[in-house]
């Protein structure tokens, strides 16, 4: 049987990773392709913030998923110190001790491979698949080959595959800055959000297509205004406008679910309610909503909780949790008696407008012959300063 052995950090597996091995396999059709991550590398620490090596074999085995007879392996795992190549030969020369072995490498790994630790064991073991970079000189390439061959009775195939220009240091900078996933398969991007590894921010276009997934059609409008107004109020009173914007476009997700299902989801995430709550999908949808935005979306403290109070609202509020409220109250599709005097108040004097509005909403509810709930009443109290 013909194994191909692609090593790496995978931190994370890319697009460029996964053409290399798709490409590979169609040129050496092998009964085995073998993903191996390293626990550690041996040229490179991993930078902080990176994720375990059973995270990465996760993400390896989205990223690989299309690849014939992938298999992703946790040979290197509880390997200490450095992770060489050699001792993941030995190991799985014990699995497979009669199999031919490919050992795939790029164009820097392949011209400095006589300085690998053990390489002669590696030459005696594996044949070498080289993947050229689009800026090689094959010469040079040939050159090498031709004295691994010559000096050491290397098995060396020069693959015409050029891999697309790509490296996860790269990736994992523009994760940071809410870029980044052109880079990485859809599922891998998902996964590495959810977790917010590498310090990852999700991009706004994709976690708004996330999130409007879960929107009735007609309630687009309404999270895309409250979107808007909660970066502008965030840009006012001088909070971060992208957390606003998530928390914004995250905080109605658990709005179209029923009553049952509302319930269901509190009894996944372990959330307790009392029995105001219990008989209310309207307030229990701010609570569902806040757990399965940090759950798939990885929302961090402040994002989670905005969205969590979003409907109620609470005393003594952070700055996110009473722009998300208030962007939820005014936003442009809001059309109510008083709306225009909390629209105005929001830019002068967000307190007030945060009592004004609570005492519309109180009033609201009460009109309608409904009990309101006790959280609305205790924020009205506290903005309204009528708890001294
Ligand atoms: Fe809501
Ligand atoms: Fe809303």
């Amino acid at each position: 049987m013909r194994i191909v052995l692609y090593g790496g950090s995978f931190n994370p597996p890319h697009l460029g990773h996964a053409a290399a091995a798709r490409t590979v396999s169609e040129l050496l059709r092998p009964d085995l392709f073998l993903v191996v991550p390293d626990a550690t590398p041996p040229h490179k620490e991993l930078e902080e913030g990176s994720p375990s090596l059973d995270a990465r074999i996760a993400l390896c085995r989205l990223a690989f998923r299309d690849v014939p007879n992938v298999q992703v392996s946790d040979v290197t795992r509880g390997r200490k110190g450095r992770c060489y190549s050699a001792d993941t030969v030995t190991a799985l020369r014990g699995r497979y001790p009669d199999d031919e072995l490919v050992f795939l490498l790029g164009t820097d790994m392949f011209l400095s491979f006589e300085e690998w630790y053990r390489f002669e064991y590696l030459l005696s073991q594996c044949a070498l698949a080289v993947l050229p970079r689009e800026d090689d000189e094959r010469p040079a390439l040939e050159a090498q080959a031709e004295r691994l061959r010559r000096e050491h009775g290397a098995k060396v195939i020069l693959l015409p595959h050029e891999p697309l220009p790509m490296h996860s240091h790269i990736v994992r900078d523009r994760l940071r800055r809410r870029l980044g996933s052109d880079m990485l398969d859809e599922q891998v991007y998902a996964e590495i959000i959810r977790h917010r590894w590498y310090d990852a921010k999700p991009e706004l276009s994709w976690l708004r297509e996330k999130a409007y997934a879960y929107l009735k059609p007609k309630r687009i409008a309404h999270v895309a205004g409250c979107e808007n107004e909660a970066v502008m109020l965030a840009v006012y009173w001088g909070e971060d406008p992208e957390k606003a914007a998530e928390a914004a476009i995250l905080h109605d997700i658990g709005k179209k679910f029923s009553l049952e299902e509302n319930l269901q989801i509190c009894e996944k995430y372990g959330i307790i309610n009392d029995h105001d709550e219990l008989a209310s999908p309207q307030v229990l949808h701010a609570k569902t909503g806040a757990a399965i935005a940090r759950d798939l979306f990885g929302t961090d403290e402040e994002v989670t909780e905005a969205i969590r109070w979003h409907c109620t609202g609470k005393p003594d509020m952070t700055m996110l949790e009473k722009i998300v409220w208030l962007a939820d109250c005014i936003e442009p599709n809001r059309d109510f008696p008083g709306v225009e005097t909390i629209r105005k108040l929001a830019y002068e004097d967000i307190d007030a407008a945060l009592a004004k509005a609570l005492g519309m909403s109180l009033d609201f509810i009460r009109a309608k012959g409904r009990e309101p709930y006790s959280d609305t009443v205790k924020a009205y109290r506290w903005y309204s300063r009528l708890e001294d």
